[in-house]
């Protein structure tokens, strides 16, 4: 352990210990855990601007617009960062659609994916003048063209079609395969362009595919491309215009020695295969989420109690499955680490949080010396986290942090008990 250099720590840039503690950019953590209080969870500005400008430097010279996937974190002030960086944003609700326009983003640079969209979606989406629906079946273009004709409108639209592709993932976000109910199947993609191109309330745009979420290998996404520009070439030759291509998101990060490539050399290689095929200088289109804001972000959490046992030690803390849904719901691996490190070697813990369920766990079998009151780090936790956060056991939500170089700027108040049952009534 780290006790007195200035180290990063691997897939984390911008959180590092200075002296024996630990910081993210300018800010020590244990001074924040102090100020704010635990579950806490505290993001690095320059983390995500330079997360994004390794696609900013992969697109150099091209066509493209990044819309950053806010399902991954969709706070305002993340969101803002985003939008000042003249990102796009991909959406799924309506109501991440109003978090765009409370934070100064632009619909027309919006584009609006999802399986089941409402007819209010759509016509929320229609009114402010989105970018493009991301259309997920042939029932859906039917229903946004009547909801789009009635307004005297065009709603632009996208295929999302499903490549077929492994994406070699967890089962759980792995969306391109035939059995997943995402996008339209390749086979039957062309007769679905040509139903979208006789509706009198659609203008057919684009086409896109996502095919899955912390992908670590490039083979699956050249695959999905050839995919896609073959369905480009049939229906382009079938007289519909395709203007923008879209890839999707789903670039993984390193959570616990994954080695994902950089996103500018993917690029590099995508890039290198749209020019072979003659599509290089079309509109691109891509929806990054995790991988501009997973290695951005820490969950502080305190250690409440040890409890050792006959088989297991656990490590108590009060962050919770609530606060951090991952390991849960995926059996996800986060590093976790002291932001004040003890020297020796410490005891083999489950760690574990104070939610009335066993699989309330954040990290098992890790070596750690610690005591009651410690700070803990939670690594990777910019993206899927708080996004997922729920009131569980009646656990008000955690507070943010954003820092930007020596400044931490409280983007989020944590949650009351009275917030969490606010909107309730008794009969
Ligand atoms: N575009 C679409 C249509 C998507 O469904 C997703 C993610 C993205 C873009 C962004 O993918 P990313 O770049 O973040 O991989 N909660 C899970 C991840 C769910 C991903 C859902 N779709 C987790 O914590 O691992």
């Amino acid at each position: 352990m780290n006790t007195s250099t200035n180290a990063n720590l691997p897939g984390q840039p911008h959180i590092a210990y200075l002296g024996d503690q630990l910081h993210v950019e300018g800010v020590a953590l244990s001074q924040l855990a102090r100020e704010h209080g635990t579950p806490l969870f505290v993001y690095s500005k320059a983390a995500m601007l330079s997360a994004l400008a390794a696609y900013q430097r992969g697109f150099a010279g091209r066509q493209a617009q990044i819309c950053y996937a806010m399902k991954a974190n969709s706070s305002l002030a993340i969101l803002q960062v985003f939008a000042e960086a003249g990102c796009g944003f991909d959406i799924v609700s309506g109501g991440e659609l109003a978090r765009v326009l409370a934070a100064g983003g632009d619909p027309a640079k919006v584009i609006f994916s999802g399986v089941g969209k409402t007819r209010h979606e759509m016509k929320q989406a229609l009114q402010v003048g989105i970018g493009c629906f991301n259309v997920e079946s042939e029932a859906e273009l039917d229903v946004l063209s009547a909801v789009a004709v009635s307004m005297g409108k065009h709603a632009p639209v996208s295929l999302r079609v499903n490549p077929n592709v492994d994406p070699k993932t967890h089962p759980y976000i792995s969306t391109g395969l035939k059995g997943n109910k995402f996008g339209v199947a390749h086979e039957e993609a062309l007769r679905a362009y040509r139903h979208a191109a006789s509706l009198p309330g659609l203008k057919v745009v684009g086409i896109d595919c996502h095919i899955g979420s912390q992908i670590t290998d490039s083979t699956p996404y050249l695959d999905a491309m050839d995919r896609v520009l073959d369905l480009v070439a049939e229906v382009e030759s079938a007289g519909i215009p395709i203007h923008h291509i879209d890839f999707g998101g789903g670039l993984g990060i390193n959570y616990n020695g994954d080695t994902p490539p950089q996103a500018d050399a993917l690029w590099a290689q995508l890039l290198a295969k749209l020019d072979a095929r003659g599509y290089g200088q079309r509109q691109l289109m891509i929806e990054p989420g995790r991988s501009l804001v997973g290695n951005a972000g820490v969950c502080l959490t305190e250690v409440l109690y040890l409890k050792p046992g006959e088989q297991k030690n656990f490590c108590i803390v009060d962050a919770a499955m609530n606060d951090l849904p991952r390991p849960a719901m995926y059996q996800a691996f986060h590093q976790i680490v002291p932001v004040t490190p003890r020297s020796g070697d410490g005891v083999v813990f489950d760690v574990v949080g104070p939610v009335c369920e066993s699989g309330d766990w954040i990290g098992r079998d890790r070596q750690m010396l610690v005591l009651a009151g410690d700070v803990l780090a939670v690594l990777s936790a910019g993206a899927y986290c708080m996004s997922m956060a729920s009131n569980y056991n009646t656990r008000g939500r955690a507070a943010e942090i954003l820092v930007d170089g020596t400044k931490a700027h409280l983007i989020r108040q944590r949650e009351s008990a009275f917030d969490t049952f606010a909107l309730e009534q008794l009969v």
